[in-house]
């Protein structure tokens, strides 16, 4: 068995996605969902599927200490960032080699990096006139959306796309593949 911590800032769609996919699995099971924003939904979330949840904050992913005790207490062998907003500490990094998964919304190494993130992806592609867009999921390294690429999916882009329609597409393409790929990758 293979134990999953899922790293979240806000909603947490695709911590719910994840949660329902491995809820019969034998081989992967979400055992922890961690924030830093204690106003985020997907502690509502944790909630609804049972899943023991933990808030830190930014000095305490920096320090490493409580939340490293907490992901070895709870036996973590992969962690699962999905929507979450700071910037993984080498120190975590060098903990979990190769075992820190990451989604960003365009397609890498394009619209990646600091600041790159929800709506200011599809805003960039938009304005840019990109034929397409989609889903990268990737390993996390010291650099931002830098990592060794595990997948992409892509999406076409019409001209009556906007910020919202294009986020839509691209979270159809996040809920039907991160799980799968999440799945392959630690098995
Ligand atoms: C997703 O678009 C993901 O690619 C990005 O943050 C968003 C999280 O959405 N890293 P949600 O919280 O899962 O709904």
């Amino acid at each position: 068995m293979k134990n999953i911590a899922i790293f979240c800032s806000g909603s947490g769609s695709n911590a719910e996605k994840i949660c329902v996919f491995f809820s019969k699995s034998k081989d992967v099971n979400v055992v922890l969902i961690a924030t830093n924003n204690k106003k985020a939904f997907v502690i509502e979330r944790a909630k609804k599927f049972n899943v023991p949840f933990f808030v830190f904050s930014k000095e305490d992913l920096n320090s490493f200490t409580d939340l490293q005790k907490k992901l070895t207490e709870k036996q973590v062998s992969y962690v699962v960032l999905a929507g979450f907003l700071l910037k993984i500490p080498n120190i975590m990094i060098s903990t979990y080699p190769k075992k820190i998964i990451n989604i960003h919304p365009s397609l890498l190494p394009k619209y990646g990096g600091k600041g790159m993130y929800g709506k200011n992806v599809h805003q960039a592609v938009l304005r840019n006139k990109e034929k397409k867009t989609g889903v990268t999921i990737h390993l996390v390294n010291e650099f931002y959306d830098k990592g060794e690429i595990l997948f992409q999916a892509s999406c076409s882009i019409n001209k009556s796309d906007d910020v919202a329609s294009l986020s839509k597409k691209v979270q159809l393409l996040e809920h039907k593949f991160y799980s799968l790929t999440i799945k392959k990758f630690v098995s």
